[in-house]
């Protein structure tokens, strides 16, 4: 016992070596350590003791394990026992933008930056466990959460995941991805029973997660807090210990989310490690110490002792714990980390930049020239409204946010800029709506005054982080922009019609007025360099080359969740039934041949791109290929660009429904104007088959495919036949 400090201290050569032999020897020391732990301490280690960390054993020198959010950034220090923020005065950080933006970019160079960023940053504030990154598929434009996640696809989301993992946890911090699984809306999140076919698990709402755990070697995974199957999935049977400890081999930690644990012994028994965040009221069973009475606290401990639990199952925790922990907090070798500083500033700007989507722009609206001394007016309450407060447990104490407004403001030093809101929506609050104070006619008034006064109209709304916007806890109540923005848009060009829009949101809305505005940008929530960024795109400092992590539906019903109606989404309050099965996003638009407003893939340039003389490598395949695709791809225009070429396949004769075609390989390159390049994009064979439930396997049909390549889900510019024997 006495040695354990000397075990910690032998292992140092070997943290951060994750080879074969350092692992026997550290699974040797867990076993070690597992011996000379009583009952108690084990199951101590289980759960929570606060409402971010759960305990060590000090009698032994092993530390306790510290979480934070996620998945933008490290949040801002949480009181012990409550919600409440503590008030430190060191905790104030760069606030990265979110992965709906780090998805837009389809740069996973950039993902893997961003994930080292942050993961410095959560080293420097001593935590070991940053709860992100979210990969819960975008399902349905309503859901209040889906800011946090990486799109609609799960090649996309797979791709963008793994560096981003891998960065963070160069550091020596463990990132935890979340919410496994099917954690699509936050209506009823907490116990609606969702029902889908296993090829929709196993094609689109795993995969993300799956390369997090074999390709990204991610160390722990949150519970999400719905049902799937009649099993909470904190405590699924299927997801935990079949799927995730069984068919992928995790070796790490799964985590609950707060609060998602609901009974002790499917907890214990279904793969769950570590208990965080259950409600105990403090004053009936919880008199003395809440955590006690954590459903992996007590009342475990005393199945155990009664026999009704063997003492394997705790240990099993205990050993993926102190796994964890020799990956983190016991690992003497990891860096101290930094925050602040201004490479993470360059990455928190270079994302956003890279991630805004230009979507319309017609007769050039966009750039506008950054030495103009023409008269500019922003309208809009985004313009100035912070965007790392609100949104609930990815809300961020950023160091400094630099706003729309404050942005064009330090890059159109000559040009007169008129400001005014428009429209208010009120303070920013999670769980509860609280409606402004001001006065709307007259804000519409001086807007429209301002308006007509410009040379040029900036308006920048979209949604923002309260209760029922982009916000955990609810989902938005309706498809079209909040707050009046749609008449205000049309007041605004009856008296300038010479308007450009910024979205800034992390969802998809109705556009009624869309043929009538000149330009548009989606922007996101982009963090500390959110005006920046927006600056350099606005002024053409950087060309646009974000593209879209998700279809944009014309109206509600052309959005596949919601065609099948209330039982498909959000459910009767118990159930839903994913009857879109596989056909999510663009493979239900393309499927169905429902025209998006907005394909996913989508984004302009303002250069032109030319994607020609598409080949690969061979015509026929088999099983374990790789097929290499390639195309040339010049810069027609007249500046530097970046263009995402992106490779869809089908399978146009199919022994089971198929989309007409899925994203399967993609690639950014970044072109001088007049170039040209080859593009050489590799994809596995296998990455073909479909998942077959007939014999739960995945399935390689053989036959007929062809290849799509384009730049967006709804410009493919060229087809080719292969064939898989
Ligand atoms: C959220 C998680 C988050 C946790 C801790 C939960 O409500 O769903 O994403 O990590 O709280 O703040």
């Amino acid at each position: 016992m006495k040695n354990i400090l000397l075990y910690i201290g032998l292992t140092l050569g070997v943290m951060t070596n994750v080879n074969a032999q350092s692992d026997a020897k550290i699974e040797k020391q867990i076993d070690e350590i597992i011996n000379q732990l009583t009952l108690k301490e084990k199951v101590a280690m289980c759960h929570a003791q606060s409402k971010f960390s759960s305990p060590g054993i000090p009698r032994l020198g092993i530390p306790e394990l510290w979480m934070s959010d996620g998945p933008h950034g490290v949040r801002g220090e949480i009181n012990w026992d409550d919600w409440g923020y503590a008030n430190w005065t060191n905790d104030s950080i760069t606030a990265f933008p979110a992965l709906t933006c780090l998805a837009a970019t389809f740069n996973p160079e950039l993902s893997h930056e961003y994930g080292v960023a942050i993961g410095e940053e959560a080293r420097f504030r001593k935590k070991d466990v940053l709860l992100g990154p979210g990969v819960n598929i975008y399902r349905t434009p309503l859901n209040g959460r889906n800011f946090e996640y990486m799109g609609e696809d799960p090649y996309l989301a797979s791709l963008m995941v793994v560096p981003y993992i891998k960065g963070v946890q160069e550091n020596g911090v463990a990132a935890c991805v979340k919410h496994f699984a099917l954690n699509n809306q936050e209506e009823w999140r907490g116990h609606i029973n969702v029902n889908l076919s296993d090829r929709a698990l196993y094609e689109i709402y795993l995969p993300a997660f799956k390369a997090a755990v074999e390709k990204g070697n991610v160390w722990s995974i949150m519970g999400a807090y719905n049902q799937l199957r009649g099993e909470h999935c904190c405590h699924s049977d299927l997801l935990l210990n079949k799927i995730l400890k069984g068919e992928w081999n995790f070796d790490g930690t799964v985590i609950t989310d707060w609060g998602g644990t609901h009974d002790t012994k499917q907890a214990a028994l279904n793969g769950l490690d570590i208990e965080m965040g259950t409600w105990t009221n403090g004053l009936t069973a919880s008199t003395k110490f809440a955590y006690d009475n954590y459903f992996l606290a007590d009342p475990f401990l005393k199945m155990i002792q009664d026999g009704e639990i063997e003492e394997s199952v705790v240990d099993d925790k205990v050993r993926r714990i102190l796994r964890l922990m020799y990956r983190t907090n016991m690992n003497l070798n990891r860096s101290l980390g930094r925050m602040n500083n201004a490479e993470h500033t360059q990455v928190a700007r270079n994302v956003a930049t890279e991630g805004i989507v230009l979507l319309k722009n017609k007769n050039d609206f966009f750039p506008i020239n950054p030495d103009t001394n023409s008269k500019i007016a922003v309208i809009g309450e985004n313009a100035t409204r912070s965007m790392t407060v609100g949104g609930g447990s990815s809300e961020l104490k950023a160091k400094y946010e630099i706003s729309p407004l404050q942005g064009i403001k330090n890059r159109f030093k000559n040009a007169t800029i008129l400001h005014s809101i428009g429209y208010a929506s009120g303070p920013s609050a999670y769980g509860r709506e609280i409606p402004s104070e001001l006065n709307a006619d007259s804000l519409v008034k001086a807007a429209i005054d301002v308006a007509s006064k410009a040379d040029v109209v900036l308006f920048i709304g979209g949604l923002n982080k309260n209760h029922f916007q982009d916000c955990e806890g609810g989902d938005r109540k309706h498809f079209e922009l909040p707050f009046g923005q749609n008449e205000l848009i049309d007041k605004l060009l009856k008296v300038n019609s010479n308007l450009g829009l910024v979205l800034v949101s992390g969802n998809a809305v109705e556009m009624p007025w869309l043929e009538q505005v000149n330009g548009l940008m989606q922007s996101w929530y982009n963090g500390s360099e959110a005006g920046n960024a927006l600056a350099d795109v606005i002024s053409g400092d950087v060309n646009p080359s974000g593209k879209l992590p998700y279809s944009y539906p014309v109206k509600l019903k052309d959005n596949a969740a919601h065609y099948f109606g209330d039982l498909s989404y959000p459910g009767d309050s118990i159930n839903q039934y994913y009857k879109e099965d596989i056909l999510v996003g663009y493979r239900w638009h393309d499927t169905k041949k429902i025209k998006p407003l907005f394909a996913f893939g989508y984004g302009l340039s303002y250069t032109n791109f030319k994607i020609s003389d598409l080949t690969t490598d061979k015509q026929i395949y088999t099983k374990g290929d790789k097929i290499k695709v390639s195309c040339m791809l010049g810069n027609t225009g007249n500046v530097k660009g970046a263009e995402v070429v992106q490779v869809y396949i089908g399978k146009p004769k199919s022994k089971v429904n198929r989309a007409l075609k899925e994203l399967k390989g993609f690639k950014k390159v970044s072109l001088g104007s007049g170039n040209e390049e080859q593009v050489e994009i590799e994809i596995s064979v296998d990455a073909l088959a479909f998942y077959d439930e007939s014999i739960s396997d995945w399935n390689l049909e053989k036959g007929s495919y062809v290849i799509y390549v384009g730049n967006a889900s709804d410009k493919i510019i060229q087809k080719h036949k292969i064939n898989i024997e």
